[in-house]
C-alpha cells in the first residue's frame, strides 16, 4: 500500500515528465518564444492541479496514465495564468516558483506572449484530445470554461476590481475565490467525473471548498509564508492592498475558517462511492502547507 506523499509524487513526476516530453517536441520561432514558454512550464511548481486530474481517475477505476495529455494541458494554463498574473500591469512580482518570474527573465512583452502561447498550445493539445469521443470532448470544454471568462479570467479581473476598495468584503471575496482559484481546482476533479462517467456534482462541491482552501491558505501564506518556502515574494498583498481573507477577516479568524473550510472538503468526499483516502491527504496537506 502506497503511502499519501508516494502516491503524490507517483502523479507529480508523470505530469513533468509528460511536460518534459512536451517541450522537448516544440520548436516554435523565433527561439525565444519556445525558450520563454519552456522556462516557466519546466519551473517546478507543486502540480496540484493536474494531480488531482490523476488521482481522480485513479479513483474512479480509470487508467491515468493514458490520460497525460489532460494533464499538461491542465499545467500549461495555470502556467500561463501565473505569468500574466507577475506581470507589473497586474500583480508585479519579481519572483515565481523560487526564480525569476518570466518578464524578469524575458522582457514584459514576451512574458505576454509566452503566456498567450501556452494558452493556445494548450487547446491544441485539448482539441486533439476532443477527437477521441463525446466525454473527451466534455472534458475539454469543461476546462476552457473553467479557465475563461465566466471562470479564473473573471476572478482575475475581479481581483484587480476590488484591490484597494474599502466597501468591498465578503462577498467580494467569494467570487475571488471562486473564479481566480476555485474554477481550475473544480476542472481537474469534475474533468476525470467526466471521463469516468461519474458523480460530477460530487467533484464540483469538493473541489469548490478544496479550491477557496488553497486561496485562503495561499493568502494567510503571504503573511505567515517565507519567500524560500513559498518561491515568490511575500507580504505582496497588504502592500498593494489586495482583497485577501487576511484584510476581511483579520489573520486569526482566517485560520479558523480554513480550518472549517477543511471541514467542508471532508463532508464533500462523503458523496464519493470511491476510496477518498488521498483526497483526504490532499486536505490535510493543503490546509498545513508552507509552500
Ligand atoms: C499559485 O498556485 C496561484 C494560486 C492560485 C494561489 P500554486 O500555489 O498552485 O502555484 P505552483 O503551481 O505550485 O507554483
Ligand atoms: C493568483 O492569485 C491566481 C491566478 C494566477 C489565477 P494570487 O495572485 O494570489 O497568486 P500568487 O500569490 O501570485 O501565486
Ligand atoms: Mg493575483
Ligand atoms: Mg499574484
Ligand atoms: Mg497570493
Amino acid at each position: 500500500m502506497k503511502t499519501f506523499q508516494e502516491r503524490y509524487s507517483e502523479y507529480a513526476e508523470a505530469t513533468e515528465n509528460a511536460l518534459r516530453e512536451y517541450c522537448e517536441s516544440l520548436d516554435f520561432r523565433p527561439a525565444i518564444l519556445t525558450e520563454s514558454m519552456r522556462y516557466s512550464l519546466l519551473l517546478g511548481g507543486k502540480r496540484i492541479r493536474p494531480v488531482l486530474f490523476l488521482a481522480a481517475l485513479d479513483a474512479f477505476g480509470v487508467d491515468w496514465k493514458k490520460e497525460l495529455n489532460f494533464a499538461v494541458a491542465i499545467e500549461m494554463i495555470h502556467t500561463y495564468s501565473l505569468i500574466h498574473d507577475d506581470l507589473p500591469a497586474m500583480d508585479n512580482d519579481d519572483f515565481r516558483r523560487g526564480k525569476p518570474s518570466n518578464h524578469k527573465m524575458f522582457g514584459e512583452a514576451n512574458a505576454i506572449l509566452a503566456g498567450d502561447a501556452l494558452l493556445n498550445t494548450a487547446y491544441s493539445v485539448l482539441f486533439g484530445e476532443s477527437a477521441r469521443g463525446e466525454r473527451y470532448l466534455r472534458a475539454s470544454r469543461y476546462l476552457c470554461d473553467a479557465a475563461g471568462a465566466d471562470g479564473m479570467i473573471a476572478g482575475q479581473s475581479a481581483d484587480l476590481l476590488y484591490t484597494a476598495q474599502e466597501d468591498a468584503g465578503g462577498a467580494e471575496l467569494e467570487f475571488i475565490y471562486d473564479h481566480k482559484t476555485g474554477k481550475l481546482i473544480v476542472a481537474p476533479l469534475a474533468m476525470a467525473a467526466i471521463l469516468a462517467d461519474r458523480n460530477l456534482t460530487a467533484s464540483e462541491r469538493f473541489g469548490q471548498s478544496l479550491g477557496a482552501l488553497f486561496q485562503m491558505t495561499d493568502d494567510i501564506l503571504d503573511v505567515k509564508g517565507t519567500k524560500e518556502g513559498m518561491g515568490k515574494t511575500v507580504g505582496k498583498d497588504r502592500a498593494e492592498d489586495k482583497l485577501t481573507c487576511v484584510k476581511v477577516y483579520g489573520l486569526m479568524a482566517s485560520e479558523l475558517q480554513a480550518d472549517l473550510l477543511a471541514e467542508r472538503c471532508n463532508v464533500a468526499l462523503e458523496e464519493f462511492d470511491c476510496d477518498v483516502s488521498f483526497f483526504q491527504g490532499i486536505v490535510a496537506l493543503v490546509r498545513s502547507r508552507n509552500q
